[in-house]
């Protein structure tokens, strides 16, 4: 039986600032953050615009071919959850007129809970082949404003449609993964911005996809070569280069700079325009390869490598399904992306220093493009939401 991805796709706020502004106000070489880093331009969410709204978006446009009453379960993967108790999912899951018999939960593993949410539902399916599982993933990152990871912040989500009638990817069974307790990111309960000690997060992610790789290899036997393309999870899009450079390395493969670009290039060119958006970063690359790809990817292998810092690393395989291109929302991201608003670096700061209330006062939202849905309301401590 064929389980994988039916159905994919992404949403991202509609105000972007572009990094040589940011560089300019900062007086720092554009250069660092476009070749250094890797990264063009950061999705900025306007007030209003959260989790739950980016992930209705995002799941209004995965299920527009979907029987929504095949939706059996809704797992919400995120790092920046709007409560403590109350999982997200829920308010998606009434925003998208979900059936009531459906089962929703949230995730948290940093940026790899939403992989977790992808391989447990693809074992679900093999025990319950009728049933669809929508997973989605959707954060905003957010670091100190002048910090070094400031210019990596992004906002957005994806959602797919997993299920035994795969349209786009199937889900290999086999993985590898790789657990650690480290301190490279987090976020206490009391702050709004993550901690980050980078240069080290760099490195324990190089671990994890050793790590990852050699359980990976030793239950499968899949070599290097028998990949097409290779897809990371991308805090920023240089980590990739870094990322596979490594993956080389440790299997004894000589990389050309042709080999390496036609690997992993395609699937940076969102990643580089929107920022980190988290548990969705590395299924964006993946929408990223599939869609920006000139060449027709059907049978291809493709690797994927998910990491989460804290830390965990899981690496698996998707087999690309022939006739994926028509299944694929190509013209509606690129029309996402390209429309979007442009930010002075002040309206950035705005954005970014608008208060939400913490004391139970209500609170209107003022009124931006937020999409099909926004966050209305803070009232009684209660989010309030509307579909537009
Ligand atoms: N032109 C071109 N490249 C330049 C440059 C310039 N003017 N100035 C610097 N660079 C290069 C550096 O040589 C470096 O390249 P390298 O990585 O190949 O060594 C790169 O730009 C970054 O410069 P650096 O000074 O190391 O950056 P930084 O101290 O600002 O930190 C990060 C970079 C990525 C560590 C930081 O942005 C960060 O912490 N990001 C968040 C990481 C994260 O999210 N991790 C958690 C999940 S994995």
């Amino acid at each position: 039986m064929n389980i994988g991805i039916e159905s994919i796709s992404f949403f991202t706020s509609r105000y972007v600032l572009d990094l040589r502004t940011m560089a300019k106000a900062r007086g720092v070489d554009a250069e660092k953050y476009v070749n250094g880093i890797g990264q063009e331009k950061m999705s900025v969410p306007p007030p209003g615009e959260d989790v739950i709204t980016l992930a209705a978006n995002a799941g209004h446009q995965a299920l527009e071919s979907i029987d929504t009453d095949s939706i059996e379960m809704v797992m919400f993967a995120t790092e920046s959850a709007t409560d403590q108790s109350k999982a997200g999912g829920i308010y998606v899951h009434n925003l998208l007129k979900l059936k009531p018999h459906c089962r929703v939960f949230e995730l948290k593993q940093a940026c790899y809970s939403g992989t977790a949410g992808l391989l447990l539902a693809r074992d679900m399916i093999h025990q319950y082949p009728d049933r669809k599982v929508l997973i989605l993933m959707s954060d905003i990152a957010r670091y100190g404003l002048n910090s070094a990871g400031e210019i990596t912040q992004g906002a957005g989500a994806i959602a797919m449609v997993i299920s035994s009638q795969p349209k786009i990817m199937t889900i290999e069974p086999e993985s590898g993964y790789y657990t650690e307790d480290v301190m490279d990111f987090w976020r206490p309960n009391y702050r709004d911005e993550a901690l980050v000690d980078g240069k080290y997060s760099v490195r324990v992610y190089l671990k994890a996809l050793t790590e990852s790789w050699n359980l990976y290899h030793q239950r499968t036997h899949i070599g290097f070569e028998q990949f097409s393309r290779f897809c990371y999870h991308l805090p920023f899009s240089r980590m990739a280069e870094k990322a596979h450079k490594h993956l080389a390395k440790i299997n004894h493969i000589d990389l050309s700079e042709h080999e390496l670009a036609t690997h992993i290039n395609d699937g940076l060119v969102y990643n580089r325009n929107i920022g980190n958006i988290y548990t969705g970063s590395l299924y964006l690359s993946l929408i990223s390869m599939l869609e920006n790809n000139p060449q027709d990817m059907s049978n291809h292998k493709v690797s994927l490598f998910s990491y989460g810092s804290g830390c965990v690393g899981e690496l698996f395989a998707g087999q690309v399904l022939p006739g994926y291109r028509n299944h694929l929302s190509s013209d509606l991201h690129q029309s996402l992306l390209e429309s979007r608003k442009e930010l002075t670096y002040p309206e950035y700061t705005d954005f970014y220093n608008f208060a939400y209330v913490q004391d139970g006062t209500t609170q209107s939202m003022p009124t931006f493009d937020t999409g099909c849905y926004r966050l209305s309301q803070i009232k009684n401590h209660k989010r309030i939401y509307e579909t537009l």
